[in-house]
């Protein structure tokens, strides 16, 4: 399919970036750059995209820390570990896998992150930076960062004149979604669970970002012919065609019946889920560029 956009290969492209700033920070600063990512529980979908997220720091020539621990953690010992954390001058970028058991008190872990060494922009003061428009000196949310870096190719840096509708209106991408948007010059509309004629208002979008966890919510009918559709839904359903148990991702963006009235569209899996992954490792550069205050080289990519 010629509209389908390569988030893969966009992801390799930062992710080699990123292993090649990383590889001279540590040859002229001696500084070797530290992931730590934190997971609590047993979700299975958490465990693989925190070893998806591991694997790649590696890539990246990353000290890539693991800290797993058990369901039955208490908010105390969680938040023990990220002031070690935040201590440690070996970790550059912490991540904290969302969400956290019902039990645990997600914000205020998010709140204690050193907002320096916040490689998922969630920190107060990271989405605070961006709601005023400073967009260069905290650290962007990774899935809307990923997002814009792959509407930009389409459309360049400035949406002056297009209009854009952000469905979901979540703090981890709807929100700072709708913001960066709205910077590049576009016109955004903010559409969520409660709002009415939903499809009338995606319909009016030359650029269409989609987080709900609905799958296939979008329809052909609710796209404007020729829009960029940005399906940021990861939601498993079951494939019968696959065996007695089988399943399959799906995103929440009918992608076949899309794919034919869209200009460009991303799939699920291989879409945004990638860029999410190589914005952190930006992230974590970026914070690691900064602590041996010299320029991170990838301001071009991720800006
Ligand atoms: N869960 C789903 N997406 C994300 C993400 O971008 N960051 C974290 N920490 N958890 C998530």
């Amino acid at each position: 399919m010629t509209n389908q956009i390569n988030g893969k290969q966009t992801a390799a492209d930062i992710v080699a970036s990123v292993k090649t700033s990383a590889s001279h920070l540590l040859a002229s600063n001696g500084l070797m750059t530290g992931l730590a990512v934190v997971i609590v529980g047993d979700d299975p979908a958490s465990h693989t995209y925190i070893g998806a997220k591991g694997r790649v720091a590696k890539e990246c020539g990353f000290q890539s820390i693991q800290h797993t621990l058990p369901e039955a953690t208490d908010q105390e010992t969680l938040e023990h570990l990220i002031r070690q954390l935040n201590e440690d001058t070996t970790v550059h970028g912490i991540l904290v896998q969302l969400p956290l058991p019902m039990h645990l008190d997600s914000d205020r872990v998010i709140q204690l992150i050193d907002p320096d060494k916040d490689a998922d922009g969630l920190h107060i003061l990271n989405a605070g930076k961006l709601a005023i428009g400073d967009l260069k000196s905290g650290l962007l949310p990774c899935t809307p960062a990923g997002a814009m870096v792959l509407i930009r190719q389409i459309h360049g840096a400035d949406l002056s004149g297009k209009t854009a509708v952000v469905v979901g209106r979540s703090n981890l991408f709807g929100k700072p979604m709708g913001q960066m948007l709205l910077y590049a010059n576009a016109i955004v509309t903010m559409a969520h669970s409660r709002t009415s004629d939903l499809s009338s208002i995606c319909a009016t979008a030359d650029i269409l970002t989609v987080a709900v966890g609905q799958p296939e919510m979008v329809r052909a009918t609710w796209v404007k012919p020729g829009a960029t559709v940005i399906d940021v839904g990861i939601n498993r359903v079951s494939a019968p065609e696959r065996g007695a148990n089988g399943s399959r991702l799906v995103g929440d963006v009918a992608f076949d019946e899309v794919a034919r009235v869209a200009g460009s569209i991303t799939p699920v899996p291989g879409g945004i889920g990638p860029m999410t992954i190589a914005m952190l490792m930006a992230n974590t550069i970026t914070a690691a560029c900064r602590v041996a205050g010299v320029e991170g080289q990838l301001s071009d990519s991720t800006s």
